[in-house]
């Protein structure tokens, strides 16, 4: 099995989305050139979403056209939450993008004003369009483990939506767990599951570190075989419409411990460390991964390897 691990960070969108300090366009495009030089496989540029229901995303489309005039190799991708989305993106250049369907109807409702049914036909226009298109999609299932407002979330239904939109031509499914209420040993039996059904190359996992179960659930998905992970510089992260969210696993935390356990993932940890103190600085609030400290003082035993 493979021991190249793909990160996608997801910082400049999960991790500033409910920040109550919004950064500008200019403190954004700033971040982005410290993530695009720090060796990640993706990152996630922002979203296409009203800004009245999200403030903290206005002017994706100005740090789109940032980040691509920078030429860079990191695949950038952004979140589009319906058509408009979608075709804000694509105008703005868009060339990957992530839709979103919850689990669970309410969810749905609260995120996006539209019903699981509802939002289901809308991402299948959407990967349509995105097929004739040329556009890649990364199709997530959010609040797959536990919804804020339903509760305990049959995986049989994960996985209905996640064949569903994979047959569609999802390139990517990507398993979020929005409130970070996994454990690794659902983790297992859910990705056991799904796999028999998707490839493991086309799926990713999302989770947040809510109940500091983060690190443990990225390692169940490894062992089943995922090797494709969301995660956010300094733990920074969160969801405005799903109450309890708390930050995504830490770009740090996860790097390492692939690392240390003979991954690749490409990570240069003294120009993540970098970036680490710049979200720190411009956001007030990242913490840092648990890492941190260990890092900082540790460096010449990871860089360059
Ligand atoms: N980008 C920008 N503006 C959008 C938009 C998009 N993707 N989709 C709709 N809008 C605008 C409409 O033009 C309309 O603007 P107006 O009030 O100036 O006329 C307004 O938003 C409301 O449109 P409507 O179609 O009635 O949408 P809604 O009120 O049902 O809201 C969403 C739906 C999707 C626009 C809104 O809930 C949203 O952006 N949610 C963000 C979800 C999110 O980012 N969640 C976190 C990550 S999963
Ligand atoms: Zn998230």
């Amino acid at each position: 099995m493979s021991r190249q691990v793909m990160i996608n960070e997801v910082g400049l969108r999960d991790g500033l989305q409910a920040q109550s300090k919004h950064l500008s366009v200019h403190e954004r495009c700033q971040l982005f050139d410290k993530l695009a030089t720090m060796g990640v496989a993706g990152i996630e540029i922002g979203s296409f979403v009203s800004p009245k229901a999200v403030p903290q995303m206005a002017g994706t489309d100005q740090v789109l056209s940032y980040a691509l005039a920078k030429n860079t190799s990191v695949s950038l991708n952004a979140l589009v939450p319906n058509r408009r989305g979608y075709e804000l993106a694509v105008a703005a250049g868009c060339r990957e993008v992530n839709v979103v369907v919850s689990a669970t109807d309410t969810m749905n409702l609260r995120n996006i004003n539209m019903t699981t049914a509802e939002i289901m036909a809308a991402s299948q226009g959407i990967i349509e369009s995105a097929v004739g298109d040329g556009v890649s999609v990364n199709a997530y299932v959010a609040v797959a483990f536990e919804c804020p407002f339903e509760g305990a979330v049959d995986p049989e239904q994960v996985i209905s939506l996640s064949t569903r939109l994979a047959d569609w031509g999802a390139q990517r499914i990507v398993v979020a767990d929005t409130i970070g209420a996994a454990n690794p040993f659902a983790v297992d039996g859910l990705l056991r599951d799904l796999l028999l059904g998707v490839d493991a190359q086309r799926v990713a996992c999302h989770f947040h570190d809510t109940r500091a179960m983060g690190l443990a659930n990225i390692y169940a998905a490894l062992q089943a075989g995922v090797r494709h992970f969301d995660t956010s510089i300094g733990g920074l992260g969160g969801c405005p419409f799903a109450p309890g969210a708390s930050g995504n696993v830490a770009t740090e935390d996860v790097a390492l411990l692939c690392q240390q356990a003979g991954f690749n993932t490409g990570v240069d940890f003294s120009k993540l460390m970098s970036a680490v103190d710049l979200v720190k600085e411009l956001t007030g609030t990242a913490k840092g991964g648990r890492t941190h400290y260990w890092l900082s003082n540790h460096l010449d035993k990871v860089v360059g390897q």
